[in-house]
């Protein structure tokens, strides 16, 4: 009698929540590049929005990310329901280092880093890759999804993707199609100021919170309401010191659409 092992192909898993674009195709093909099946997911998490947020009007665009999906790199698309993804209530939740996500985005969006490190964790289970692949326009999940990853000894290597950006300079997101025309031009400023806070600090400026809020201010006198403009280290996001590497984050309301952003330095 002969004995065989079966030897699994590797998984590479680039999670979205759909309403895909170039960026989302980027991370495919950052995806693909690793040996064996690429898989896609594409679920909009409910346990990740505010009850005042825009889960209700996420765009959900799934035929269409079927056709993109399947011209590309993808080999496999994941997009269950909320039902089976929650077949009960989700009363165990996994909480992020708060350090590391109570500031920034979790300041703004209390709860948001919990749904997020729910949602990967049940992903991670289900489609069990061996990597995954995130972009770094959302800087701080990435930072929050790593330490998951460490502090629970998961098999999963991170992939960290570059941000994608429209030729005006804005990072894209699914959300700037919530921008009107007139918007839409102006959003390129959150970009714009970023890249102004990594020249300043570049040129030598050392008072980093008054680049900060004067980053910010910039904003502010054009309409919109900035949640925060950061300049921190970027392995968790600490407090900055002299010498470390630097990223700068930004979050900001332009009418009724939030917008993120960051920039390595
Ligand atoms: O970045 C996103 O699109 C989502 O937060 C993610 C990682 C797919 C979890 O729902």
């Amino acid at each position: 009698m002969r004995s065989s092992l079966v030897k699994y192909p590797d998984i590479s898993l680039v999670p979205t929540m759909g309403n895909l674009h170039e960026g989302h195709l980027s991370l495919v093909r950052r995806a693909r590049e690793r040996p064996g099946i690429v898989v896609a997911s594409v679920f909009v998490n409910p346990l990740q929005f505010a009850p005042h947020e825009d889960f209700a009007t996420y765009p959900r665009t799934l035929e269409r990310d079927f056709e993109l999906l399947a011209g590309g790199d993808c080999d496999l698309v994941f997009a269950p329901s909320a039902r089976e993804m929650y077949p009960e209530e989700q009363s165990v939740k996994v909480h992020p280092a708060k350090a590391l996500g109570d500031m920034l985005e979790g300041a703004v969006r209390p709860g948001f880093f919990i749904g997020v490190c729910t949602v990967v964790l049940k992903l991670f289970n289900i489609v069990r890759p061996n990597t995954a692949v995130f972009g770094k326009k959302d800087y701080q999940q990435l930072r929050v999804i790593q330490n998951m990853v460490r502090q629970f000894s998961l098999p999963i290597e991170i992939i960290e993707a570059e941000t994608i950006r429209g030729a005006d300079g804005l990072a894209l997101s699914s959300r700037n199609g919530y921008l009107s025309a007139s918007e839409r031009n102006e959003a390129v400023q959150l970009p714009l100021v970023l890249r102004q806070v990594a020249g300043e600090v570049q040129s030598g400026h050392d008072n980093w919170a008054q680049v900060e809020r004067n980053a910010a201010d910039v904003l502010r006198a054009r309409g919109w309401q900035p949640d925060y403009v950061a300049i921190r280290e970027r392995s968790a996001l600490r407090m900055p010191a002299a010498g470390q590497s630097l990223v700068v984050l930004g979050a900001a309301r332009l009418g009724t659409t939030r917008l993120i952003d960051s920039l390595e330095i």
